[in-house]
């Protein structure tokens, strides 16, 4: 059976940080507040020259770099993002030409938080179907942008940045111990939508529009949602907590992490946190964090990694993969 295989991943994050403690003269909060509640210490935030599609491209190039591959092996571009460039064309395209990449396809894939699993969900199924053999998929958000700045509620937990993996086909033996995705859960429910939304939009405003939740509303959902698509992906692949090597969650708030890993019976030392140095990057939080576990050594070739993601919809999901 054809398996969807990591051959390298990257990661790009904007020149500029900024601290909790440089939102004190803007809003009425504390470092203290914000790291008590979500964990949050720093968070990168995009210069007027970094973009989604710059971000992205970055990204993507240390991916392939990593893979040692060029965009002339690539055939398939999935970018997640909900901060496109222009509302169309896709940004995924704008990234297909920055590389320079005239062959092949590539489309933007919108669920928000959970566009990155999405993503990879889609990606094993382009590959699998063989429409691709070498897909990169990315994940590249500037919330900067879309973010109310006098709003301390949202403003203080969204960060910019980028992730992107490169996955291709290999003939696997359709067994637990191949490497590559080996099993995937997806959900989404729109009676949710007002709790996460962007108040704005081609269609209705013809705005852009900002960022507006209901925290507590969404914190109350989001361990349950995350505890059963992760059960039901455990369901599929025949295995349990103990198996995982790494536990790579969405990057929102480290209390959400927490709870979600102490329901599942998930060891603390197996999960990747980052939410402290980027704070919520939507759909680049779980490959950011998954450079991150990379390149300090702590995900090698061969480990079994768990990915998680909720956002705004809701939608949710999880994909189980080996390294
Ligand atoms: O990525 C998509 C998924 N998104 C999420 O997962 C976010 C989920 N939600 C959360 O992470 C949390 O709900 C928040 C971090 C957003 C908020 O934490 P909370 O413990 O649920 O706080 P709260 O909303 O219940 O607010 C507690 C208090 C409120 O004051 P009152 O009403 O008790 O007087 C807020 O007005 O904290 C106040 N508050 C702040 N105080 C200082 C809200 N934001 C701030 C702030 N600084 N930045």
């Amino acid at each position: 059976m054809i398996r969807s295989v990591v051959r390298g991943n990257g990661a790009a994050l904007p020149r500029r940080i900024m601290k909790n403690a440089d939102f004190e003269g803007m809003v009425e909060t504390s470092d203290e507040w914000i790291v008590q509640r979500t964990g949050i210490r720093q968070r990168h935030v995009a210069a007027d020259d970094e973009t989604t599609a710059s971000l992205g491209e970055a990204a993507a190039r240390a991916a392939l770099d990593s893979a040692g591959m060029t965009p002339a092996d690539i055939d398939l571009i999935i970018l997640a993002t909900s901060t496109p460039n222009n509302t169309f064309p896709a940004t995924a395209v704008e990234i297909q030409n920055r590389l320079g990449m005239h062959h092949g396809f590539a489309f933007d894939m919108q669920a928000v938080c959970s566009g990155f699993v999405y993503a990879v969900a889609t990606a094993d199924l382009y590959i699998r179907g063989g429409l691709a053999k070498r897909v990169l998929v990315i994940g590249s958000e500037t919330f900067s942008r879309i973010l109310d700045w006098s709003d301390r509620s949202t403003c203080v937990l969204f960060g910019d940045g980028a992730g992107a993996l490169v996955l291709e086909a290999e003939e696997g033996a359709g067994a637990i111990t191949d490497r590559g995705v080996l099993a995937a859960s997806l959900r989404s429910d729109g009676v949710h939508k007002d709790k996460l939304f962007v108040d704005g939009g081609p269609s209705t405003t013809g705005t852009v529009g900002h960022l507006r939740m209901e925290g507590r509303e969404v914190f109350k959902h989001a361990v349950g949602m995350i505890t059963d698509v992760i059960e039901a992906t455990f369901g599929q692949a025949g295995i349990t907590a103990e198996d995982l090597d790494w536990f790579v969650p969405h990057q929102a708030n480290k209390r959400i992490i927490d709870a979600s890993a102490k329901k599942l019976g998930i060891a603390e030392e197996k999960v990747v946190v980052t939410v402290d140095l980027h704070g919520n990057t939507s759909a680049a939080s779980v490959p950011l964090a998954l450079s991150v576990a990379v390149a300090d050594g702590r995900i090698k070739k061969g480990d079994l990694v768990l990915l998680e993601a909720m956002g705004g919809g809701f939608t949710w999901g999880a994909v189980l993969l080996r390294w």
